[in-house]
């Protein structure tokens, strides 16, 4: 077709050049052409890199997790970091699950959204981590004033530091509301759908853990991504199983016993990983209950299926206000009723 439209004076003029560049690459002049542009290619591809590095800093290596390379003992953290703000009265009534959301400070819309929505239904409560000198201080103040709900202890709130937030969250947890039947660890961008999880409760009754359990895991061994997990703080090659971070359960009878067997434990900074496995199924030899319902993916079709699933992991508050009455509409209708499409659930 191409060449068609060409005259045949156009196409000689083609393949002239053509046959030029052919003959000047097979040529000495061409190979060392090629070898002159080498360098050229390196060096851009090196200050390209180099840009990449400048722009995301790396850490120096003695700064990461530096807190732990100092001292792994739950313990020495515990008794050095102070609870700020609290709630006076909690727990006032029954409380069959006692859901615990690790917030920061920033995230002021997640928690007010959390709180018009499925927070409603159960005991729910924030923990945020800030500093004496950290300017947001006055603002958490009132907002723990205006809704009773937030717990702020005096913490850097850093990714690295998640594992000791959630033995904050344990140890609160035993000590202002020891009678809960079941503790629910999971993060602000949660939609917890409260219908599914009272079903889920009830169906894991007698687990000391459930959750989403993710089997023969690779640790992260690149320092750059958000889970690294150093050979220093777990040498071996797999994590045999855990149950994600995003919301798992503990059962209120077992609480004590995994706080405590923590406090002899030496901390790793991925918590889910530390708390389900390195502490309750390693040490203490406690089963973990894999229930599906506990996502922690994001659906992807809106339809009866999200009625069948107890959480809804990596939305934003805006999603959620969104997904809310949803879920809430698809509870009372009968068309999904009859709609057990457990198959859709990943
Ligand atoms: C870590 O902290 C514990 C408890 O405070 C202390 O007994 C221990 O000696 C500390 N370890 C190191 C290596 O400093
Ligand atoms: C973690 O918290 C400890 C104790 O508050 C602090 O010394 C350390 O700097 C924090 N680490 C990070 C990375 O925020």
């Amino acid at each position: 077709m191409f060449t068609r439209c060409l005259s045949e004076r156009q196409l000689y003029f083609i393949n002239m050049r053509r046959r030029r560049i052919c003959k000047f690459m097979g040529s000495r002049k061409g190979l060392l052409f090629v070898l002159a542009t080498l360098p050229v290619f390196y060096v851009s591809w090196q200050l390209s890199h180099a840009v990449g590095e400048a722009l995301t800093p790396p850490p120096p290596p003695d700064q990461i997790l530096h807190h732990l390379r100092a001292n792994r003992s739950l313990i020495h953290f515990l008794d050095n970091i102070n609870l700020l703000i609290e709630p006076s009265s909690v727990c006032q009534k029954k409380v069959p699950v006692l859901v615990l959301v690790t917030s920061t400070p920033s995230h002021h819309r997640h928690r007010d959204v959390i709180r018009n929505t499925w927070g409603k239904h159960q005991e729910t409560y924030f923990f945020l981590g800030l500093t004496q000198d950290d300017d947001r201080l006055p603002d958490a103040y009132i907002e723990a004033k205006q809704h009773s709900d937030l717990i702020v202890h005096e913490l850097q709130d850093h990714y690295q530091n998640l594992t000791l937030k959630v033995a904050l969250m344990l140890q609160w947890a035993l000590r202002r509301c020891p009678r809960a039947e079941f503790v629910f660890k999971t993060d602000d961008d949660v939609l917890i759908n409260p219908r599914t999880l009272e079903t889920v409760l009830e169906d894991n009754k007698d687990a000391a853990l459930f959750g989403y359990k993710k089997e023969n895991s690779v640790p992260h061994r690149d320092e750059y991504t958000k889970w690294y997990l150093p050979r220093w703080l777990y040498n071996e090659d797999l994590i045999p199983e855990y149950l994600s971070g995003t919301g798992y359960i503990i059962n209120g009878k077992n609480l004590k016993e995994i706080f405590t067997a923590a406090l002899h434990v030496p901390l790793i900074n991925m918590e889910d990983v530390y708390f389900t496995y390195v502490v309750a199924r390693r040490a203490l030899g406690l089963p973990l209950t894999h229930d599906r319902r506990l996502s922690p993916y994001k659906p992807w079709i809106f339809t009866c299926p999200y009625k069948n699933y107890a959480s809804i992991h990596s939305l934003s508050p805006e999603e959620m206000e969104i997904i809310w009455p949803k879920i809430q509409s698809l509870g009372e209708s009968t068309f999904c009723s009859y709609f057990t499409s457990e198959l859709l659930l990943y």
